[in-house]
């Protein structure tokens, strides 16, 4: 099985990336051949600093391997790093409706937001389905907000293939019963249903784009700030409190073991407790939780060399698997 998937470097890495994303990925690293990237073409579309792309595209990286990515099991690259993600973009975006990009929920969602689109977040789906398709990915482990994402690369390999494979079938899109795989393979979403989404300190999504975000790697101090920040209604210490939409309660939820959330979610509704008390509890489970990858990033940072060389090993063993899919995907469309 091949799994396959990425993060974009577009700011500190949070909560919601960990227990979206990174958590998962590290743990399938054992179920497959992993290829995991840092999606820094993606971020282009965002971060317009140069010394800030650099930086996160780093970090991103180091909080893999804090996580405990193993980079011999595991390929990790930077995307830039593999020339075919955008040229198998262009050929994909070739075929692509532009009515499928019109309907992208994170294009909507972000142009709403007041973000001002450039063609690179309008097209960002495209590069993206060239990120799976180019690795034949069965798995894609992703957060819930990137679903269609993986629909719509799904849905363009079956165009795709029906474009240019003779007798190729959408009903067995990948040949599994009449034995004729079309070029791409058509991926799957891996969705992570019980944290599908983690919510802000202002009971939002989590999202660095909405300054929400409780960061992995941030200080004590900053941390602290942050969890003590998060918003709560007016309920007094005696009265039973929401657990629907409370971002503290979600949090607590996936930080706290099973049982201990249990006797959470029962103090909640039945109140007695201030939601200071909560708070405190969950900066514990944070630090709990988190140290130790916290302390193991210090440590790689120290040595950034080192991750460099993991990079870079990481792009050639990525650049062996893009180079034959793309002569495949050249062949078929009379680009060879
Ligand atoms: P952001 O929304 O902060 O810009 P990204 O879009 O870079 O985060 O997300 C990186 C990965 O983390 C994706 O797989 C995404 O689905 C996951 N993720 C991000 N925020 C959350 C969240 N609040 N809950 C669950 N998963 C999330
Ligand atoms: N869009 C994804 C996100 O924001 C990052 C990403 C880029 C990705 N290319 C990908 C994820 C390919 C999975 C597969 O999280």
């Amino acid at each position: 099985m091949r799994i396959l998937s990425g993060v974009q470097s577009s700011g500190q890495l949070h909560l919601g990336n960990y227990f979206g994303a990174i958590r998962q990925f590290v743990e399938m690293q054992n179920e497959g051949e992993a290829f995991y990237f840092i999606a820094n073409l993606h971020s282009l579309t965002s971060v317009v600093d140069p010394e800030k792309l650099r930086t996160f595209t780093l970090d991103a990286a180091l909080a893999y391997l804090a996580f405990g990515l193993d980079p011999e099991r595991a390929t990790l690259f930077r995307q830039s790093d593999v020339l075919e993600h955008c040229e198998l973009f262009w050929i994909l975006g070739s075929q692509v409706p532009i009515s499928h990009l019109e309907r992208a929920h994170s294009f909507k969602d972000k142009t709403q937001k007041g973000i001002k689109p450039n063609f690179g977040l309008f097209a960002y789906p495209v590069l993206m389905a060239a990120d799976i398709l180019l690795y034949s990915a069965d798995v894609v482990p992703v957060g819930k907000d990137q679903r269609q994402h993986v629909e719509f690369a799904r849905d363009w390999a079956i165009g795709f293939n029906q474009t240019y494979v003779a007798k190729y079938d959408p009903a067995d899109p990948n040949g599994v019963k009449n034995g004729r795989p079309g070029v791409f393979h058509v991926p799957e979403a891996r969705i992570e249903a019980e944290t599908a989404a983690i919510l802000g300190t202002d009971g939002q999504k989590m999202s660095k784009s909405y300054g929400n975000t409780v960061d992995l790697f941030a200080p004590d101090k900053a941390v602290q700030k942050a969890i003590m920040g998060i918003k709560t209604d007016s309920a007094g210490v005696v009265e039973p409190k929401p657990t629907e939409g409370s971002a503290l309660f979600n949090l607590l939820g996936v930080l706290a073991a099973p049982s201990e959330f249990e006797l959470i979610r029962q103090s909640f509704e039945k109140g007695g407790e201030g939601y200071g008390v909560y708070k405190k509890r969950l900066l514990e489970l944070f630090h709990a939780t988190f140290d130790e990858a916290r302390k193991k990033r210090e440590e790689l940072a120290g040595d950034l060399g080192e991750v460099e060389a993991v990079l870079e090993r990481g792009a050639a063993r990525a650049r062996e698997v893009a180079a034959v899919q793309m002569d495949r995907v050249k062949r078929a469309v009379g680009l060879k």
